[in-house]
């Protein structure tokens, strides 16, 4: 090992039993979540840090090298709205990441938790311009001024931690790139996240920064809506929401779609604002979407959002539509086929992304299908 990691520089590298030591052996009381990747631990390492600890999956098989040159990219990258990397650990078959501690937990926990909320932090209309802002700021950093580009791939709620001040960071960037095609874990996560997928990603696996442009325009319209991007027990056609912004849109009534929680205390104008911004991200062609230093400048008031045609977004729907009523099988599988031989209901209405995650079988060809083509394509524009 010693071999693999010379050339490796900037990288902390902690010993397993200092991370033991951290978590106490990794003790259930000190788990702080559990996602695609693998389980998270809050600890305190030997220099008093609070750290959160992600105990990546044991199917990693990444190579010592592979997996440390990787981190030595994303442990480069310093910016106020992307969480901190402060090392990690490669002994045996484990494989950790030590990430800064962040104290008011993500945007899906807080926000969006609904009876389950983990907290009871009253997000104004101030603290979600200020997300929303911080946000776009530290993709459009990872997009336009890391070299290589980075696509971050899972911008969702869940990723979005909140630091004391509720200052956003963005969590697990190029993190997916860390982790082999070949593990199931990977379709659980492309599945359960089905909500943020841009179409020409979940259909066609073509990811450009385009993909993620789209996952934060739904993330945008979910802060100003105080709304999940998906809830089956609402009535046909709220089930969705970006259907029904775009529905609210054509008929001028936008400002109906503003999370009532906020009581009246916003900017009207503002408000309405970020849902066109999240409506243009989120367009059907990848073309018309903005590149995200754009979409700063939309949603700070420098660019003029009303210049801008929007288009109808994609949606899943449609999206879960065409895989049903897809072509006729042919030799090699794709996405289609799998979804249509597992009869999912052909109204789309009937559609619940919980189907999604509980039908492991469905998740798991579902990803292996369109995760190689993905894997050809990174870092591309
Ligand atoms: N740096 C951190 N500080 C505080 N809490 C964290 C940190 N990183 C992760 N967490 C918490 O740990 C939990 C699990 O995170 P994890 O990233 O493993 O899963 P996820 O975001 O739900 O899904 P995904 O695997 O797609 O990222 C989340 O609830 C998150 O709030
Ligand atoms: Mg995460």
């Amino acid at each position: 090992m010693d071999d693999e990691i010379s050339g490796i520089h900037d990288v902390k590298l902690y010993t397993y039993k200092e991370l033991r030591v951290a978590t106490e052996d990794f003790s259930p009381a000190n788990k702080i979540g559990e996602g695609g990747f693998g389980s998270v631990y809050k600890g305190r390492l030997k220099d008093g840090k609070i750290a959160a600890i992600k105990v990546l999956s044991p199917e990693s098989r990444q190579g010592v090298k592979e997996f440390l040159t990787e981190i030595e990219v994303i442990s480069r990258i310093e910016h106020e709205n992307l969480v901190e990397l402060y090392g990690c650990c490669v002994e045996g078959n484990n494989r950790i990441l030590v990430y800064n501690y962040l104290e008011n937990n993500s945007l899906a926990q807080t926000l969006l938790g609904g009876s389950q909320r983990y907290s009871n932090i009253q997000f104004s209309w101030r603290t979600r311009y200020n997300i929303c802002v911080g946000v776009a700021r530290g993709l459009a950093f990872l997009h336009e001024e890391v070299r290589p580009h980075i696509v971050h791939r899972d911008i969702k709620a869940s990723n979005i931690l909140l630091g004391k001040d509720l200052s956003p960071k963005i969590a697990d960037f190029g993190l997916a790139k860390l982790i082999p095609s070949n593990m199931t874990h990977v379709s659980t996560r492309v599945a359960g996240t089905i909500g943020y997928l841009a179409p020409e990603y979940a259909i066609r696996g073509q990811l450009t920064r385009k993909a993620d442009i789209y996952s934060f325009g739904v993330l945008l319209v979910e802060i100003v809506s105080g709304r999940c991007n998906t809830n089956t027990r609402l009535p046909i056609g709220e089930k969705y929401l970006l259907e029904r912004t775009w529905d609210l849109y054509e008929r001028r009534e936008l400002v109906g779609l503003i999370d009532t929680a906020l009581d009246g205390e916003f900017d009207v104008e503002e408000a309405c604002r970020f849902l066109k911004v999240g409506l243009l991200c989120t367009q059907d062609s990848p073309k018309l979407r903005p590149s995200m230093s754009t979409v700063v400048k939309m949603l700070t008031g420098e660019v003029e959002v009303d210049n801008w045609e929007i288009t109808k977004p994609g949606l899943i729907t449609d999206f879960m539509d065409l895989k049903v009523k897809g072509p006729p099988k042919t030799t090699k599988p794709q996405a289609m086929d799998v979804t249509s031989s597992y009869n999912l209901p052909s109204s789309s209405d009937q559609l619940d992304t919980t189907t999604l995650y509980s039908e492991s079988s469905v998740g798991a060809t579902f990803t292996s299908t369109y995760n190689q083509s993905i894997e050809t394509r990174e870092f591309s524009p």
